[in-house]
């Protein structure tokens, strides 16, 4: 995988002079290097014509979170227009271990130590920017995507693949319009000729539910199509393609959510004090592709370069912070 040294670009000095009074004015102060340009271009394009992912070293090693938390949306200006991640409004939501939270993100698990299945998140990019890390465990899985379906077409039977072409419900969860059923149809593979316009959406979490939910019947496929979603499983976890990424302190990882899948393992923390701790930051960004019209209902504009996806709490806010951060 594409790995770059960001420590000679010192991030801190470059966001020391810009001044933090919140997350919207510090991204909007941000004035861009030219250096930093040229790098990202690179990173930029293998983002979106290559594996779809790429590590970033040495981006702050110190203990001051809110030096990290600048830094972050530092290179968000680089990357991407933030979008929310949850209900509440969060730009820049904490992954690490927390108590008593019984809400469905913990049955998921980025609020656990648990480990998380393989799956595509809600947004054309993701960032995780690691503060603290794990004592042991918590690796990371990421796979390209176009990879891992060139492996199930080569491993998969006839009838497989032809049921890999067919459509699968996944759970809207609450989010229901119009008296709309509480699932939307879509495909796991948009499939291409080329990387740049490659579209992958995969959360079995979301598919399961529907599939053992009383209100999901007549679907003849319905055993053919669990039979399919454990043979995508055990390719994902295949050694052969992918990579694991132990996240060390300042790492960041970028992930293009439309063209890698990625799981994490179960870890361990060194004590309360010391929890692992990842910033994670979602993005649109203006060369993102043409998405599908089955995800109108998750990314509301599925245009390419359209400020789309992550979690809000209703349009408004979502058009509102479109024109703070896309200035559209
Ligand atoms: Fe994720």
């Amino acid at each position: 995988m594409l790995t770059v040294d960001f420590a000679h670009f010192n991030l801190e000095k470059l966001t020391d002079g810009i001044v933090y009074e919140d997350f919207i004015g510090f991204y909007k102060n941000v004035c861009l290097s030219d250096q930093l340009i040229g790098e990202c271009m690179k990173i930029n394009q293998e983002l979106e014509e290559g594996l779809g992912y790429v590590l970033l070293r040495n981006c702050y090693n110190g203990d001051d979170l809110k030096k990290a938390r600048k830094i972050l949306i530092y290179i968000c200006k680089y990357f991407g227009w933030p979008v929310s991640q949850t209900r509440n409004l969060k730009f820049m939501e904490e992954v690490t271990h927390e108590e008593n939270n019984n809400n469905i993100t913990a049955k998921i698990g980025y609020k656990s130590r648990s480990s998380m299945p393989f799956h595509t998140d809600r947004c054309d990019r993701n960032i995780l920017f690691c503060f603290n890390k794990s004592l042991t465990g918590g690796v990371t899985h990421v796979v390209n995507s176009v990879q891992l379906y060139n492996k199930l077409l080569n491993a998969l039977d006839g009838r497989l693949i032809q049921i890999l072409g067919e459509k699968f419900p996944f759970d809207r969860h609450g989010e229901i319009y119009h008296n709309e059923l509480p699932w939307y149809d879509a495909k796991i593979f948009y499939p291409t000729d080329t990387a740049a316009t490659f579209v992958a959406h995969f959360i079995r979490y979301f598919i399961d539910s529907i599939l053992d939910s009383r209100e999901y019947k007549n679907d003849e496929l319905i055993m053919e199509k669990i039979k399919l979603l454990d043979a995508i499983d055990s390719a994902f976890m295949d050694k052969d393609i992918g990579a694991d990424v132990q996240l060390e302190k300042g790492d960041m990882l970028i992930m293009n959510s439309h063209l890698s899948h990625h799981a994490r393992q179960h870890y361990a923390d060194d004590s309360i004090d010391s929890k692992r701790l990842l910033l994670r930051v979602w993005l649109a960004h203006k060369e993102s592709r043409k998405l599908p019209e089955d995800f109108s209902h998750i990314f509301h504009d599925v245009n390419a370069g359209a400020y789309r996806g992550g979690i809000w709490p209703d349009s408004s806010s979502r058009n509102f912070h479109m024109k703070e951060f896309a200035g559209k």
